[in-house]
């Protein structure tokens, strides 16, 4: 079967709860070619798969990701019986089956040190030409180009400016994620002309999906992984 063009956004999240190893297992049978997930540090400096800063919205559990230990954090279940992965265990969960895009959730110093763990276990497990790393903080992504020249890196942008391209070309960045709002015709070319992937999110609804079957060159990222492998008609 051909692989799904297209990147599952935190897994599988209208079947199951995102950014879960069984929401992850999901995205990999139903083909898709990349998937992302969004990392954090727990307070004993472990790096974890969660989106919000906070456990409240997704768990059983109260307070920051960065106040709790790893084992206060695996205490907590997801829908009743998922617990919040490792990027180890998802690393290790996904190892040869889809290109990962891992977003650092950093926001300025939030979680120092995010970007040397989180491509220390990369590396050690052998995987850097699994993965790619990307984030809003484009600080975090200058840091990880320093640690790592070989590194796949995105940046990630709820609209896009003129400006970006020169950083982009400079941190040698690959992929350009923009809010689809904020996606146009022009903007595309320009990644096209630049040689970047262009990856416009969260592209859910039909007609959107529509629409970007028009630009053969863009990754899309979505939360209705069985509508786009539907409408893409490559699954
Ligand atoms: O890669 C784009 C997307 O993951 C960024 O938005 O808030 O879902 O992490 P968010
Ligand atoms: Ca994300």
């Amino acid at each position: 079967m051909m692989k799904v063009k297209g990147i599952a956004h935190r897994g599988c999240p209208s079947r199951y709860p995102e950014n879960t190893l069984i929401s992850f297992k999901e995205a990999v049978k139903l083909s898709y070619s990349y998937l992302e997930l969004d990392v954090q540090l727990s307070k004993d400096g472990v790096p974890v798969i969660i989106h919000d800063t906070s456990v409240d919205r997704m768990t059983n559990g109260q307070g920051r990701v960065k106040d709790l230990t790893l084992v206060e954090l695996k205490e907590l279940r997801i829908g009743g019986t998922e617990q919040i992965p490792t990027l180890e265990e998802a690393l290790t969960l996904l190892r040869d089956q889809l290109i990962i895009d891992i977003e650092l959730k950093q926001m300025g110093n939030l979680y120092p040190g995010l970007e040397e763990k989180a491509l220390t276990m990369v590396q050690e497990m052998g995987m850097l030409d699994q993965v790619f790393f990307s984030s809003f903080d484009h600080y975090s992504m200058v840091k990880l180009r320093q640690l790592e020249p070989k590194a796949e890196i995105g940046l990630i942008n709820h609209s896009a400016s003129p400006a970006l391209f020169p950083f982009l070309k400079e941190l040698n960045a690959r992929y350009l994620s923009i809010n689809l709002d904020y996606v146009t015709p022009e903007l595309i070319q320009r990644c096209e002309q630049e040689n970047i992937i262009f990856i416009p999110y969260p592209v859910d609804q039909e007609e959107d999906m529509q629409d970007m079957l028009r630009y053969p060159s863009v990754l899309i990222c979505t939360n209705e992984l069985e509508r786009w492998a539907s409408i893409s008609s490559v699954g």
